[in-house]
């Protein structure tokens, strides 16, 4: 079965090509980073536009890279959503538009459903039950993940993502956009200097829950650029901004750590999957990669298997559609067949 995948929910356009036989075949992506960083953001109309132009020249480049012909697709999945509307419906109406045309059904994945199974695209791959983490620039949350679609949401930030803290504070360290990665290099190489030159607060690290706050934190490196351009005459000395990079992703990075313990804990998994951007952290899979928890103060301490999906997965990106969507039909066509349910609440109906 061979599964078109259709990714246009912010300002990427995926398109890939997953075949349940032989893994993913095809995978396209146009970044429209350079075309928003003049504006300092993502500009929604400028991004539906420019979906608009991508969508069938990245289609025929996937099908050429997977030598396959539009009459070869099985299925087309696309991002429903959560996302920019204009920036969906682009996508959208080029997939149904295409299942239409070809007499093939279309599958509509949910955006975070995509990345929290992208680790599944790697070679080395989870086994169910794990506990996923899902960081990305609109999204921080802890999943408990029983199976394809059995999810529980346990805990999430309550306010900013971690993804939007690290671009919001990079925004006001002056760094150009999107600043998260580039504030994350900046982190790195203050990694020799002073690792105490700045302290900045872990947001609810003792809340006893998986709930999450970084919104408070960019107001706290605020507070701190402000104090240092009036020490230095209004300027910011390039070696107190990686400084202040540092301290800031140590302060987020420990919170997921700590957060990740907990979950874990929590659901008695001791699987940790990691997906969405800021899984492209290096500190956050440094860390992650060495997590060790302890279910009580005096037992030994217990490994965790953590995963992340493949670098260029981490970020948004059509595979992980192709592949939720080749998971759905899996299961939609294993279900089918004949049976009644005869104890049916209404409730249950889900549309
Ligand atoms: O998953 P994604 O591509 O898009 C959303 O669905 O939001 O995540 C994008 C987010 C942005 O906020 C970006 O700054 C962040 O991921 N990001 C990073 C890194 N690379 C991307 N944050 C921290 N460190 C990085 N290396
Ligand atoms: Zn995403």
């Amino acid at each position: 079965m061979l599964v078109l995948g259709i990714e246009s929910s912010c300002d990427e356009t995926g398109v890939a090509l997953y075949s349940t036989e032989h893994g993913l075949v095809g995978n396209q992506l146009h970044t429209q980073m350079a075309m928003h960083a003049e504006y300092g953001g993502v500009v929604p109309e400028l991004a539906s536009r420019d979906h608009i132009r991508r969508l069938v020249p990245l289609t025929q480049a996937c099908l050429r890279e997977a030598g396959k012909n539009y009459a070869d697709i099985d299925a087309v999945a696309y991002t429903q959503g959560p996302g920019l509307g204009g920036a969906l419906l682009a996508g959208s109406a080029f997939a149904n538009a295409l299942a239409f045309s070809l007499g093939k059904p279309v599958i509509p994945v949910h955006h975070l459903e995509g990345h929290l199974l992208s680790p599944l695209l790697a070679d080395d791959k989870p086994a169910f039950p794990f506990v996923a983490l899902l960081v990305s620039g609109g999204h921080t949350q802890f999943m408990a993940v029983r199976g394809i679609g059995d999810y529980e949401l346990l805990g999430e930030s309550v306010d900013d993502a971690a993804g939007e803290a690290f671009d919001k504070t990079a925004k006001l360290l002056g760094l150009p956009y999107p600043g998260g990665a580039k504030l994350s290099e900046l982190a790195r190489l203050a990694r020799l200097g002073r690792p105490d030159a700045f302290s900045f607060p872990r947001p609810m690290l003792h809340s006893h829950d998986l709930q999450m706050s970084f919104s408070g934190l960019k107001t706290a490196v605020l507070t701190a650029v402000q104090t240092v351009r009036t020490d230095h005459g209004g300027g910011l000395p390039d070696a107190v901004r990686n400084d202040i990079c540092r301290a800031f992703q140590d302060a987020v990075v420990d919170v997921l750590l700590a957060k990740s313990r907990q979950a874990l804990l929590h659901t008695g998994y001791r699987t940790l999957v990691v997906a969405g951007g800021v899984g492209a952290n290096w500190k956050l899979r440094t860390e992650l990669s060495a997590l060790q928890v302890r279910s009580g103060p005096k037992s030994p301490p217990e490994a965790v298997r953590t995963y992340f999906p493949p670098l260029p997965l981490c970020t948004d990106n059509g595979a992980m559609i192709a592949f939720a969507g080749a998971m759905h039909l899996q299961a939609a066509q294993a279900a089918a067949g004949f049976s009644v349910r005869p104890r049916w609440p209404l409730a249950e109906i889900v549309r």
